[in-house]
């Protein structure tokens, strides 16, 4: 008998505010047995009256994630109540759910209902400023029923009613290309209504909206003015309704939070707090009017994506004095967010916190390697406090965030201590969803270090870094989305960037180098020149596809379906130009073959490239490799990326029933591919530059003929071995390193890779105490000095191998409706365990080798099969549970393949054990 449980709309628990006009419904089974699937569901919604809206009737079919809503249009504000049934394999129903509910946001501009308010002050727009607080009261004359905000700002807004805070996010309404697509959220505020007078307070923070934002530090990028829209829909028990908005009955004044900056930090004097400002009863005589803005209400979107929230706290775990004689708290953990003090002094007293990932090599407080030199203002990230005096006095601070472990603390009263300080830990509340463990402690901290650099990059939008850009960079974000959509639920999150994405692309397709593209509001030449490059604009294609193959999601790709094609159509009016070098060059004009193929090598325009090597650095050496990739552009990588991009667009294109385009895409791609191979490829699978990127990526993205593979991945362990085993990887490649070494039969070199501690390597980081994966391999370099980010999520791509690999959780079919179970013990690991929660539940794969024997843990969620592969394994040594093989309940297809037995099973919780032969 079938349980139907955990029932989401959009991927949400019971979201309140959404505006999608056909939210897709999922629910969870469970089964006390075996092998247990869905053969029918049936879903019924009522409307908030309690009156039957919709509902499906029987429905024949194992789809139990991603049902779309096919009922009468949803109305705005409205809560709709579902349910659903389940029938298993025998046709026996499941009792009905426990209901769960979606809420419509405002559907339409027309459902505003409030005007945009501003202080009514004049700002200079150059100057940092103070945050402005606004206030209004109301009376609310008789007992609620229920009451929701609707809630958004021209820069960043915390809500406050009848002195309390509304709701438990930060950061509000978040970072999105706000002209485009600026998010509202929805409050429920019933319960800190009360009968009488009333007041509602906002602070406005500067934000990403005018505060300082990308490479450049650019201010006032989207606006120069600060703005409120709020309006608070109360529905009394009478059935009676009313609104409370943002009008020009509203009072403003600035107070306490004299300057806020995300990048730059936050001054904050408490002398200047007013008590009760946010309640009724206060005395706001002396604040001013509001202005009235015209600033309309079509870019106004519910968000899709997670609210980012408070969350891990870090309590200091020391507090020392450098040789500087500085005070310096550390966290012992690289973070983003701020920390929380408690100080006790005179008024007037100042108190400053400088925050920094570092100790210097003389055990110095720095700054200096995440400044660029040159490029926009110096990243200060501090905070400075004044106290009021009188006690003790707790600060958090309001619209600022820095990427951070230590902070240097100045004009403290007395001696700083350990227990006055505890670091917040702040980022989108994506679920977590995956975990991975081994018997390698260095390998356990490497997968800490890969988690804390997505906690510490995931804040609205994945950042490369949390201190020196923040900024959305497209390459990074597709580098490591796989391993991400492993470790959280990333599928909202990514496909509201990917919104963005799509509002940001040009005209002609180009995609930006970050998004929310912030160049878009400035003119910056240089900027322009360097953006659409290879690798990284394609995670126009490849994050909607790796959500896809996660999620199983094909509204994603719907939904990106236009973007991806203008990215690839972009890349195809490239390829069609010719690089002003070859032109000429006279040889180029004599050889046929080589003219024929050229519409297929994209050998204009800038790019990236690889993108730090080991050995590379910033400094002039990158300028110059900027320089020379602009002039001669980067056709190896380009290319190579052109071809996989338009290969996935076309299996997209097939997904979704597009056959012509699926058709046209699909002969492109393998021209491309096939021009690649002639132009790039020698007799021997030679490729230049020889190194290990160029055959990793030509194994990885399948742009090799047949024949050559072999010869090439002899090309590429041969230079690992060269280098006396150590990885020659840069951003774009490090991900598929070692899974093309795995599927090429070298596993060994593989995890001689992964245990490899010395420089360049992943654990030489973890032998140097990092908390987090380093932008560079030579983070800190082997006498201390620092180099690049400490906080950059890129390289922790490697997480998918431990994952799939390791531990061998792989996707069979997109959102493991179909699950493989493969892991591949090696590197002296004895034990391996990776748990994943998937849309349909639980997955587990987790082995150990005792004694010679292996036992295989393998948990695999209802309504969905897996193949499970069992390494070394004979077939008549093979038992699960008790029994052999063979005759385990819900096990079939038993197998012997070369060195593993292979099996099939449905869901349930399996153990196999035998004598393992490696
Ligand atoms: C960023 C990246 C980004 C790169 C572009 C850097 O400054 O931090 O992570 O992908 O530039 O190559």
């Amino acid at each position: 008998m079938l349980t139907v449980q955990d029932l989401r709309c959009e991927y949400h628990r019971d979201p309140l505010g959404i505006d999608a006009r056909q939210p897709r419904l999922s629910w969870r089974l469970s089964a006390g047995r075996r092998g247990a699937v869905q053969s029918a569901y049936q879903i019924q919604v009522e409307d908030q009256e309690g009156n039957e809206h919709w509902g499906t009737g029987k429905v024949a079919g194992d789809r139990s994630v991603h049902v779309p809503y096919e009922g009468p249009p949803l109305r705005s504000g409205q809560r709709y109540t579902w349910r659903v049934r389940a029938w298993d394999a025998e046709d026996a129903p499941s009792a009905w759910s426990a209901p769960a509910w979606w809420e419509m946001g405002l559907l339409a501009p027309a459902d505003w209902r409030a005007s945009w308010i501003e202080p009514g002050w004049e700002v200079d727009p150059k100057a940092f400023k103070p945050c402005p607080y606004l206030r209004r009261t109301f009376r609310i004359e008789d007992q609620v029923r229920s009451a929701r905000a609707y809630v958004t700002s021209h820069g960043l807004y915390e809500l406050s009613l009848n002195g309390q805070c509304v709701g438990d996010q930060v950061l509000t309404p978040g970072f999105t290309s706000y002209h485009d697509r600026l998010q509202y959220q929805v409050y429920d505020v019933g319960d800190l209504l009360v009968e009488g007078e009333n007041a509602i307070g906002a602070i406005l923070g500067d934000g990403w909206y005018r505060g300082s934002v990308d490479v450049a530090s650019r201010r006032n990028v989207y606006g120069e003015h600060l703005a409120l829209l709020l309006q608070i829909h109360v529905r009394y028990q009478d059935g009676r309704e009313a609104w409370v908005t943002s009008d020009e009955g509203w009072r403003a004044t600035t107070g306490p939070i004299l300057k806020s900056d995300l990048k730059d930090g936050e001054i904050y004097d408490a002398r200047r707090e007013m008590p009760g400002w946010d309640s009724p009863g206060f005395d706001d005589g002396d604040w001013r009017a509001v202005r009235v803005g015209d600033y309309g209400y079509d870019n106004l979107v519910a968000p899709v994506g997670p609210p980012v929230r408070k969350q891990e706290r870090f309590p200091a775990t020391r507090v020392l004095q450098t040789p500087k004689g500085e005070w310096v708290v550390d966290l012992g953990q690289n973070i983003a967010g701020w920390l929380r003090f408690e100080v006790q002094g005179l008024t007037g007293t100042t108190v400053t916190l400088t925050h920094g990932e570092a100790l210097d090599k003389d055990g110095n407080f720095t700054l200096d390697h995440l400044q660029l030199v040159g490029i926009g203002a110096r990243l200060a990230q501090q905070v400075r406090y004044t106290l009021k005096g009188g006690g003790v006095e707790s600060y958090e601070p309001h619209f600022t965030v820095h990427g951070y472990r230590y902070v240097k603390v100045e004009g403290w009263p007395g001696e700083p201590a350990p227990e006055q300080f505890t670091g917040v830990a702040i980022y989108s509340d994506m679920p977590p969803t995956g975990t991975f463990e081994c018997s390698d402690e260095r390998i356990n901290q490497l997968q800490h270090n890969i988690v804390w650099s997505m906690k510490g990059n995931f804040l609205d939008v994945p950042t490369d870094c949390p201190t020196r850009e923040r900024s959305g960079w497209t390459g990074d974000a597709q580098i490591f989305c796989r391993t991400g959509s492993f470790l959280m639920e990333t599928a909202p999150f990514f496909r509201a960037w990917l919104r963005d994405l799509a509002a940001d692309q040009h005209a002609d397709g180009c995609v930006p180098n970050w998004v929310p593209d912030t160049t878009r509001y400035y003119d910056d030449k240089v900027m322009a020149m360097l953006t659409g490059s290879a690798g990284w604009g394609d995670a126009a294609v490849i994050v909607p596809w790796t959500l896809y193959q996660c999620y199983g999601d094909p509204g994603i790709l719907e939904e990106q379906y236009e973007s991806m094609r203008a990215w690839v159509e972009y890349e195809r009016a490239h390829a069609r130009d010719v690089n002003w070098s070859k032109v000429i060059h006279p040889a180029y004009w004599f050889d046929r073959a080589r003219q024929a193929r050229q519409p297929y090598i994209w050998d204009t325009r800038y790019h990236w490239g690889e993108w730090l090597e080991p050995g590379d650095g910033y400094g002039l050496g990158q300028f110059a490799g900027m320089l020379k990739r602009r002039i001669f552009s980067v056709p190896l990588v380009a290319t190579a990326y052109y071809a996989y991009s338009t290969r996935l667009l076309a299996e997209i294109a097939h997904l979704l029933g597009k056959e012509e385009d699926a058709r046209e895409y699909g002969e492109l791609a393998a021209a491309i591919a096939a021009a690649y191979a002639d132009e790039f490829v020698g007799p021997d699978a030679r490729i230049e530059p020889h190194k290990q990127a160029s055959y990793v990526r030509a194994l990885a993205l399948d742009l090799l003929p047949q024949d050559q593979r072999r010869a090439a991945l002899v090309h590429l362990v041969r230079l690992i071995e060269e280098a006396g085993v150590h990885l020659g990887t840069g951003f774009l490649s490090t991900p598929f390193l070692l899974h093309v070494l795995s599927e090429g039969g070298r596993l060994d070199l593989a995890y001689a890779l992964l245990v490899q501690d010395t420089i360049p390597s992943w654990l030489y980081a973890v032998t140097k105490g990092a908390t987090t994966i380093w932008e560079s391999w030579e983070g800190v370099k082997e006498d201390g000095s620092l180099f690049g980010s400490l906080n950059h999520y890129s390289y922790g791509a490697v997480g998918s191998w431990l994952y799939q690999v390791v531990a061998g959780i792989e996707i069979g079919a997109p959102g493991y409706e179909e699950i493989r179970i493969q892991p591949r013990p090696g590197g002296g690991l004895t034990y391996a365990r990776a748990t994943y929660e998937s849309m349909h539940g639980p997955i587990v794969s987790g082995w150990e080798i005792e004694d010679g024997t292996l036992r295989l843990s393998v948990t695999i969620p209802p309504n969905t099969r897996a193949t499970v592969r069992l390494p070394g394994a004979a077939l008549s040594e093979v038992e699960e549970g008790e029994l052999p093989v063979k005759d385990a309940d819900g096990v079939s297809a038993v197998t012997q393949l070369e060195n593993a037995v292979q099996v099939r099973v449905g869901s349930g919780q399996y153990v196999f054990g035998y004598p393992y032969r490696e």
